[in-house]
């Protein structure tokens, strides 16, 4: 066992406090370098132990950050990257880590980027990790942006191209790609249906109650949100209709994922806590927050990086292995969120379907977690939520389906993924909240 693996394995044992029959075998195999060895050894310590994993996860991931070096961890919030409100013209969303990043000129300040912005930008400001980050972009671009530009809006529509409506429509924007970006049961937004079409706007109960989760100790933490997603989700079931967790990309994984950046890339970094702690003081000020519980104001549009605060460190970005991790981890640790199906019309009505029946028989909700194949899955509904990507229709944005490829193929190389068909999605025909798909009005924010 190679000398930097028993290190490692030594860091994570501490930082996770595991019992004493884990394995060391187990360990070294889901710390070695390899994707495919980190999955399936985090698979099996989460099946003999799902909810301790999930207690044990630090703010930086399963793996600890390494000691804090200050030069590393700065973010400039000066100069070129002064804070500063958008103007009218300027387009805001439901993304407060990307409001954040255009409100300090780390994304393009009108909020329309391209995947090289993004990617530099993001790397800058959070060290989200650049595979994770063309994937996320190209998948903006092609689904709600203007492909043939190479651009996408983090907020509302796109300023209107009589080139690419013709073949695709004109780009909605973050804000109105609902179930296929944005999805229901989210921290801080409305569900679509009960926002009336307005997912974007944040509702401050629903930032309250996320916000007392930090408790006594003023902490957030992985298993904290996690539970708290679960919480969110019995919410949507008895107060939404239309409530739908179905299997597209946006619903069953950038929305948990969206609880799980919260904790890695808003915590402040030091040398006490190298891997990062969030406290409400942090968290109220990327949200754009203002004010105490009971009084908090959402300052719309305004979304702020503090002062003096540190990104998690370049040694450990988070990137494209880190979703399905954070995820998996999720949703052994807490079965109940595990939720794909949809209300049927009325409140309390959910009713799941099948894993088997969406990938036809090639997985269910036992070998969904076996191997490496919820990364597989994930990235899967990432390819299947680009419309005729793999059939080669659209021939004109094959350099931009070829960034995806380049990007997350090596990584999907490596994971010994099954063979999956076409998703058999005619099954959430039935659930009303899938076909609610509401466009926007030119608000920009
Ligand atoms: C290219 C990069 C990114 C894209 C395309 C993206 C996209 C999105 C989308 C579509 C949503 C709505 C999901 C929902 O309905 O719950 C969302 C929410 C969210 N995102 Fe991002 N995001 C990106 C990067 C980030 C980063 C870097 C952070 C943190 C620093 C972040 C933090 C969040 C949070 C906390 C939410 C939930 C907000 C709430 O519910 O109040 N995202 N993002
Ligand atoms: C905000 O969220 C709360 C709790 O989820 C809900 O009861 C309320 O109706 C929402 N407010 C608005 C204005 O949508
Ligand atoms: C981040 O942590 C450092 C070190 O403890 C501290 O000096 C700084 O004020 C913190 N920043 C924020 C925004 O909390
Ligand atoms: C996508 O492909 C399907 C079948 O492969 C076809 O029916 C559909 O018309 C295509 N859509 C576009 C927008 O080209």
């Amino acid at each position: 066992m190679a000398r930097k693996s028993m290190t490692l394995i030594a860091l994570v044992s501490r930082a996770l406090a595991f019992p004493a029959w884990v394995n060391e075998d187990v360990m070294a195999r889901a710390l070695s370098s390899t994707n495919s060895a980190w999955t399936e050894g985090l698979r099996q310590l989460s099946l003999q132990d799902p909810l301790g994993v999930s207690r044990g996860e630090s703010n930086c991931g399963i793996i600890p950050c390494p000691s804090f070096d200050e030069k590393d961890a700065f973010v400039s919030i000066t100069g070129e990257h002064e804070y500063m409100a958008p103007t009218e013209s300027d387009i805001r969303g439901p993304c407060p880590g990307l409001n954040a990043a255009a409100n300090h000129g780390y994304l393009p300040r009108n909020g329309i980027a391209s995947i090289e912005q993004t990617v530099a930008g993001l790397g800058a400001l959070y060290n989200l990790g650049p595979t994770l980050t063309t994937a996320l972009a190209v998948y903006a671009v092609l689904i709600t942006g203007n492909p043939l530009e190479g651009v996408w809006s983090i907020g509302g529509p796109l300023p209107t191209d009589p080139l690419t409506s013709a073949l695709l429509g004109n780009g909605q924007g973050l804000s109105y790609s609902h179930n296929n970006y944005e999805g229901d049961a989210s921290i801080g937004r409305n569900d679509i249906y009960l926002g009336g079409g307005d997912a974007h706007s944040l509702n401050v109960t629903k930032f309250e109650h996320a916000y007392s989760v930090g408790g006594d100790e003023d902490r957030y933490t992985m298993d904290k949100f996690r539970q708290h997603f679960g919480s969110v989700q019995q919410e949507s079931i008895a107060t939404n209709p239309y409530y739908f967790s179905g299997g597209a990309f946006g619903p069953f994984i950038v929305v948990p994922a969206a609880y799980n950046f919260v904790i890695n890339l808003m915590s402040n970094h030091s040398a006490e806590e190298p891997s990062g702690y969030l406290d409400g003081y942090n968290f109220k000020s990327f949200f754009g927050i203002t004010g105490e519980p009971g009084n908090f104001k959402w300052q719309r549009g305004q979304e702020r990086v503090p002062e003096n605060w540190y990104r998690r460190s370049s040694a450990r970005p988070y990137d494209i292995e880190d979703i399905p991790i954070d995820a998996l981890i999720g949703y052994l640790g807490y079965p109940n969120t595990l939720l794909l199906g949809g209300n049927t019309g009325t409140v309390n009505s959910f009713t799941g379907v099948d894993f088997n029946d969406l990938t036809g028989g090639v997985l269910n909700a036992q070998t969904l977690f076996e191997g490496n194949n919820f990364a597989c899955f994930t990235y899967q509904l990432l390819e299947q939520g680009i419309p005729n990507f793999s059939t080669g229709l659209l021939n004109d944005l094959k350099p931009i389906t070829d960034l995806l490829n380049s990007a997350i193929g090596p990584f999907l190389g490596g994971l010994s993924c099954p063979q999956f068909g076409q998703f058999n999605t005619g099954i959430f025909d039935h659930f009303p909240g899938h076909s609610y798909s509401p466009t926007g009005p030119d608000t920009n924010y």
